[in-house]
């Protein structure tokens, strides 16, 4: 009805879709996922986490032989992201399980496992039936979700919300983002036992707070988004390569795309390029690279030194400044500001999801409820 369009302009404010006002809403979501979980101050300026839906849990955890991630979807990706600082800060190692493949295997799972939930909606069916199983199995099972008093918000045996405000467009970008700092939190919150790990602690600490203006100068790209937009507005396909860190990143960036714009797009590990994916460069397939500064960097260059020799036709993804270093002349570049190396991933996909968003526009398809998707997946 006319009302409810109305209602929905409102609730939309200046933005046309639900899915813009989300990417454009980071700065602030990001901010309330970490109110009142920073502490910082004191006379000695000590820096920590706190996550009162943890804390009675933490000493579990840290005994427990391993982590593991389950989630879908964005919520997968979000985990992946921040797999390397869980297993960095804790010691403890993290495996990663989308939740339809646990089941399919009816893996192992022991008593003596952390199981992390991720899920925006708290209500995945898969996700839901993957905790069920845990559960049973007798492993100790955290939620981390955005719906407070959702299922898997009620049936984990301790948690922590994602704050990040409620999403409404199909594809997830706020929560993504929030899941990710509501997991370097939690691996602080791990590892706030270990003194050896302090400078790097109080350094991510340092980063997070950071975060909200670092996203807001990224979402300054806007406009350049769209202009990449233009350029690939006809293509078949588009690829995104990515390691370490970002390559996360690489497989969120693609979903977006394959979810809203309807382009097939697929996020590569830049490791295994070799072992495949070289074969389908040429001159005319576009390649998303992701070549952030961090310790994967000399690696990243050396791809695109590769791909360049194959003339493949490269939109390069760097630290500000790195731009003509990178990739001379020959290639489109996106600069993005640098924070810290496990916090990367959270600036990185901001760009692409505004070229996901835009790509949708000016194609012509539904950014909000794009055909075939379900915001939330309640059955297998
Ligand atoms: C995200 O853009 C997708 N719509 C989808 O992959 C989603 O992340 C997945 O269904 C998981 O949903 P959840 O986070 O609510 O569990």
């Amino acid at each position: 009805s006319i009302l409810e369009m109305e209602v929905e302009q409102i609730n939309k404010g200046k933005y046309e879709h639900y899915m813009q006002k989300e990417i454009h809403e980071q700065p602030e979501s990001l901010t309330t996922t970490m109110r009142g979980r920073l502490i910082r101050g004191g006379s000695s300026n000590r820096k920590s986490v706190l996550l009162g839906g943890l804390k009675d849990h933490l000493k579990t955890i840290r005994r427990s032989r391993r982590i593991v991630f389950i989630g879908c979807g964005t919520s997968y990706n979000a985990a992946l992201a921040a797999r390397t600082i869980l297993e960095e800060l804790s010691g403890i190692p993290v495996t990663m399980e989308i939740a339809s493949d646990l089941l399919d295997r009816q893996a192992p799972v022991y008593r003596d496992d952390t199981i992390i939930f991720v899920s925006q909606s708290g209500e995945t069916a898969d996700t839901l039936n993957a905790l069920e199983y845990s559960l049973s199995n007798g492993a100790l099972c955290v939620g981390i979700t955005n719906t407070v008093g959702s299922a898997i918000a009620r049936n984990t045996h301790c948690g922590v919300h994602i704050n990040a405000g409620s999403e409404i467009g199909v594809a997830s970008t706020k929560a993504y983002t929030s899941q990710i700092v509501v997991m370097a939190m939690v691996a602080l919150a791990i590892g706030a036992d270990t003194i050896s790990t302090k400078p790097r602690r109080e350094a991510i600490i340092e980063s997070l707070l950071e975060l909200p203006g670092k996203v807001k100068q990224v979402l300054k790209l806007d406009e350049e988004m769209k202009d990449l937009a233009k350029s690939l507005i006809s293509e078949q396909s588009l690829l995104m390569f990515g390691r370490g860190y970002n390559y996360a990143t690489a497989l969120e960036g693609a979903l977006k795309v394959k979810e809203v714009a309807l382009m097939h797009s697929e996020g590569i590990l830049a490791g295994e390029m070799k072992h495949g994916p070289l074969a389908l460069v040429d001159e005319h397939l576009p390649i998303v690279v992701i070549a952030t500064r961090d310790q994967c960097f000399s690696k990243q260059q050396s791809v695109i030194q590769q791909l360049k020799a194959r003339k493949g036709r490269l939109i390069v993804m760097c630290s500000e400044g790195d731009g003509t270093a990178v990739c001379g002349s020959s290639c489109r570049v996106i600069e993005v500001p640098l924070v810290v190396d496990c916090l990367q991933p959270v600036v990185n996909i901001v760009p692409l999801q505004l070229l996901a968003y835009h790509l949708t526009v000016l194609r012509g398809y539904n950014v909000d409820q794009p055909r075939n998707l379900a915001k939330s997946v309640t059955t297998e």
